[in-house]
């Protein structure tokens, strides 16, 4: 019978004291290794690379905002990282596991709003929670209630998505995205078709909710504005193909009211900076396109 010891195993009682063991690496929540998605164009017969090689690391809690021109394959990053695009070389890791289809950890608000036609207002956004299996469903009208104030459309519950602005119908994506309460949000150009007003008012409420809720968001825009005020870094994209230039911190303090952050060096420097960056990409693609 084996003796007890006053040791491990594999070690001896008088053998130096063990090293302190060095703090566990961060796992980042979304990782993007190597990615590359090629399209098949059909009208021609070919492929296109809609993006080649990025690596993008998102972490738990933060807020990633994703700037770039009308092409250059910000959608398709983040139809990736839904599951919705599957890579053909590369690959996207959530909390270290591959991405393989759609879960309900992510809930994505699409550019094009994705809403159901025959359903009204309030069970397009109820349509967030079904996508949720095992969860209560009893206070679901609570649920949606609240998200319906959240986005402003108190008094069009009923509504068809026919009888909505592009700005409404937008918002009833943004609400049906939020209800689901995932853990990670997924938003292309979301305030996109909102008018300016609604817009700075929806901004200011999305980052009110988002930190207090501690929620890991992708947020797609083509303002740098935008970018910089809601962002906790932000990634700028280059097109042909689509890649990342560079990664940028935002260091400055929030909550962001617009107005105050505006008028901080720090916001005009990074703005500057920014459309420094975008418009070198812009000059670099028109001169291969004249090459071409
Ligand atoms: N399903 C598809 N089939 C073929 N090509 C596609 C498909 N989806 C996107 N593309 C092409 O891939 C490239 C990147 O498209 P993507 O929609 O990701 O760009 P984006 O950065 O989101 O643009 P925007 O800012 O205009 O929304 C474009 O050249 C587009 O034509
Ligand atoms: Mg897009």
């Amino acid at each position: 019978m084996p003796m007890p010891t006053d040791h491990r195993p594999g070690t001896t009682p008088d053998a130096e004291p063990a090293a302190p063991l060095e703090p566990a690496p961060v796992v980042p929540l979304i990782s993007v290794r190597d990615l590359s998605v090629e399209y098949r164009v059909s009208r021609t017969n070919s492929w296109l690379m809609a993006v080649a090689d990025v690596n993008l690391d998102v972490h738990e809690g933060e807020f990633l905002t994703v700037l770039g021109s009308s092409g250059c394959g910000k959608t398709t990053v983040m139809n990736t990282i839904a599951g919705l695009v599957q890579p053909t070389e590369g690959e996207v890791l959530i909390d270290g596991r591959r991405v393989t289809g759609p879960g309900p950890d992510r809930a994505v608000v699409f550019q094009d709003y994705a809403l159901l036609p025959w359903r009204t207002v309030v069970d397009n956004i109820r349509f967030g929670l079904e996508m949720q299996p095992g969860r209560r469903r009893a206070d679901w009208r609570a649920q949606v209630a609240d998200a319906i104030r959240l986005v402003g459309l108190d008094g069009f519950e009923d509504s068809y998505p026919r009888e909505l602005s592009g700005g409404m119908q937008q918002r009833v994506g943004l609400a049906r995205a939020l209800v689901a309460e995932p853990r990670i949000l997924l938003m292309d150009e979301p305030l996109g078709a909102v008018d300016a007003l609604t817009r700075e008012v929806m901004r200011a409420e999305l980052e009110r909710v988002i930190t207090a809720t501690g929620k890991t968001v992708v947020f797609i825009t083509h303002s740098i504005d935008e970018a910089i005020v809601l962002g906790d870094r932000v990634a700028v994209f280059g097109a042909h193909p689509g890649r990342v230039l560079e990664i940028l911190p935002v260091d400055l303090p929030r909550p962001r009211s617009e107005q105050g952050v505006m008028a901080q060096p720090g916001f005009v420097e990074l703005r500057d900076h920014l459309w420094g960056v975008l418009q070198g990409d812009a000059r670099s693609a028109s001169r291969g396109v004249a090459g071409s």
